[in-house]
């Protein structure tokens, strides 16, 4: 509900944005790539929409297609954690700021958990690079510097939901003007029984639109 909320304000808030004085600039998506078993080519979408052209406050949407974790006869090990990590390219005018953390991040997901011992995880890092080489180095980066946002969940559920998340190390500012913002996104499904899935749930096959990830965390362009 807090997501449907949420996208149903933001397709208001566009068409009158273009009506209204910007105090602060806009914040922009330049460019993005993405890679990992989580993100095939074509099945990752993100946008950054306005909250409030006034208070510089911004949402950034990241929607994963293909990063449904698999468990269970027939899956291979590796289908048990999709990952993806992608890189985005924010378009700042120099003197501004972004900064991503504060308010939590809002997502609607889809698991298969067939019984009480299987348990799913998502988990996301937000980091600002402080130039293109920083990139390279995110994975090892200091944590003071991403935004963590971790969830789980215990099985049964089959199906998708939406739950919030408080970032569990603060709300962090990115470089001046032009950043990239690279972000950590992991989807995983662990079962304490050997047999999670074999005597587990056998429902409906699920409808594939459905089993899709979708991301929301709030930004706010800010003075140097
Ligand atoms: C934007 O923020 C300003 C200042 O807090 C507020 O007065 C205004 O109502 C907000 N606009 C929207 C569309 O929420
Ligand atoms: C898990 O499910 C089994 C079988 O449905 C049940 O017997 C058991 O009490 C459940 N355990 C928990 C912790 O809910
Ligand atoms: C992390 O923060 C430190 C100090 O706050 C800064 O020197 C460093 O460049 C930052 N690293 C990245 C990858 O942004
Ligand atoms: C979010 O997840 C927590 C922990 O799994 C659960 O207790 C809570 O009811 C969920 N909230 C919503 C809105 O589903
Ligand atoms: C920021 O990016 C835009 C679009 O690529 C470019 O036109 C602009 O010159 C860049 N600004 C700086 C300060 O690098």
């Amino acid at each position: 509900m807090i997501l449907v909320s949420l996208l149903f304000f933001l397709g208001c808030t566009a068409a009158a944005q273009a009506t209204d004085i910007d105090p602060v600039p806009r914040l922009t998506s330049r460019s993005g790539t993405y890679s990992g078993n989580g993100c095939p080519q074509g099945s990752v979408a993100t946008s950054i929409s306005t909250s409030n052209s006034t208070t510089g406050t911004y949402q950034l949407l990241i929607s994963l297609d293909r990063a449904i974790p698999s468990i269970g006869p027939g899956s291979i090990p590796s289908d048990k954690s999709k990952l993806c990590s992608l890189k985005i390219d924010l378009g700042l005018p120099a003197g501004w700021r972004a900064r991503l953390g504060d308010g939590g991040l809002d997502f609607r997901g889809w698991f298969y958990l067939p019984d009480n011992k299987t348990t799913g995880t998502m988990s996301a890092q937000y980091c600002f690079a402080t130039n293109d080489n920083d990139v390279t180095k995110f994975t090892n980066s200091s944590p003071r510097n991403q935004s963590s946002f971790i969830f789980s969940i215990v099985g049964p559920l089959v199906g998708s939901f939406v739950n919030h998340t408080e970032s569990s190390s603060g709300a962090h500012s990115g470089p001046c003007g032009n950043g990239t913002l690279n972000v950590v996104k992991r989807i995983s499904a662990t079962s304490r029984s050997a047999s999670s899935g074999s005597d587990g749930y056998v429902g409906p096959d699920p409808d594939p639109s459905e089993q899709v990830w979708t991301f929301v965390s709030r930004m706010q362009v800010l003075k140097c």
